[in-house]
């Protein structure tokens, strides 16, 4: 049996990791409105708790999305040909296994490069993965999406895989950055394989992000047990509370945790203080959904050719086929 070999690309140190969650905390607090950085939500216990919104009936996203890897699988494989497989924020993996195993059948052995910025999802993924598939080869790489692309040209051809709707994750703003940066990691003929939520009825929307079993809610008071884990933050958890909003003017879900008493929040590692009064919402994360009229455009003007879009019979979520093109 292959053994997986994860592989730390980001060569930060676990108090390095540390600090780095610090001085984002303080950053974040400290502006208005109060922001983290989405990363941080996804340590051990927030990757499994993730998959536990991903298994509820209200998170439609990760449904439909498997449904299309599936019933796609093949002409995906098939139509780009044999490629190395990297995949930013592979968390559990699930449902590329679909994807994977259609390169294997087609071209035999396969190599997998999961990205992803909590080493024990990355662990778990690949042991069982490559128990499941040997023909996969696997090198796991932990750390942010910068510090992965920057591993990506000598990889090519590839097939890169931003599943999820994790893209939506992004503002505009960091949202041309990363499509700057992945443009200039490809090499002509490179492959994305983007999967983004399309814009519907709000109710739809914000049922997904306030699961009635409350995985939502402890997704984002994970956030705030882990500044209490790795800052010594001192906050009682019972006071934090879940928000998610649908914006159709922005056309985005805003995730906030609100304080419902005042807290003093200790950051130790930089030996700092912040106070959050009650009704402070700190915003989390958010999430936007996408049109495809707009989209198709935006990618093109990328240097990105979209030559095909799966949808579900709804129009609830889009699967994005890629492609390269020549200097932009
Ligand atoms: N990547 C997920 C998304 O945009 C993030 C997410 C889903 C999330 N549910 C959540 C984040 C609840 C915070 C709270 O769909």
């Amino acid at each position: 049996m292959t053994a997986a070999r994860v592989e730390i690309v980001q060569g930060a140190s676990p108090q390095d990791a540390v600090l780095e969650f610090a001085q984002a905390v303080v950053l974040g607090l400290s502006d208005r409105p109060r922001w983290t950085p989405a990363r941080f939500l996804y340590d051990a216990d927030g990757s499994r708790l993730f998959d536990k919104i991903t298994d509820t009936p209200e998170y439609y996203l990760t449904r439909i999305e498997a449904d299309l890897l599936e019933e796609h699988a093949t002409a995906i494989a098939r139509f780009t040909g044999p490629r190395t497989v990297v995949e930013l924020g592979s968390g559990s993996a699930r449902k590329t296994e679909r994807l994977l195993s259609a390169y294997t059948r087609h071209y035999g052995p396969v190599r997998y490069v999961p990205v992803d910025v909590s080493e024990d999802a990355l662990q778990r993924s690949a042991t069982s993965l490559t128990r499941r598939n040997p023909a996969l080869s696997i090198r796991g790489l932990h750390g942010t999406y910068d510090a992965a692309l920057q591993e990506l040209a000598p990889l090519s051809p590839v097939l890169l895989l931003f599943l999820g709707s994790t893209v939506g994750n992004l503002n505009q703003t960091e949202a041309l950055g990363f499509w700057r940066q992945v443009s200039g990691s490809l090499r002509a003929g490179d492959f994305v394989l983007l999967g983004v939520d399309l814009v519907k009825d709000a109710a739809v929307i914000e049922a997904a992000y306030n699961d009635a079993a409350g995985w939502s809610a402890a997704f984002t008071r994970n956030l705030f047990a882990r500044m209490n884990r790795e800052l010594d933050a001192g906050l009682d958890l019972d006071a934090i509370q879940h928000e998610a909003i649908y914006r159709p003017d922005w056309r985005r879900v805003e995730i906030y945790a609100r304080f419902q008493r005042r807290q003093t929040l200790n950051v130790r590692p930089l030996d700092h203080e912040l106070v959050l009064e009650t009704g402070a919402r700190i915003m989390t994360e958010i999430s936007r959904k996408f049109d495809l009229a707009d989209l198709g455009p935006y990618l093109e003007s990328l240097g990105f050719e979209v030559v095909h879009a799966f949808t579900d019979p709804r129009s609830w979520y889009a699967l994005l086929l890629l492609r390269r093109g020549r200097e932009t």
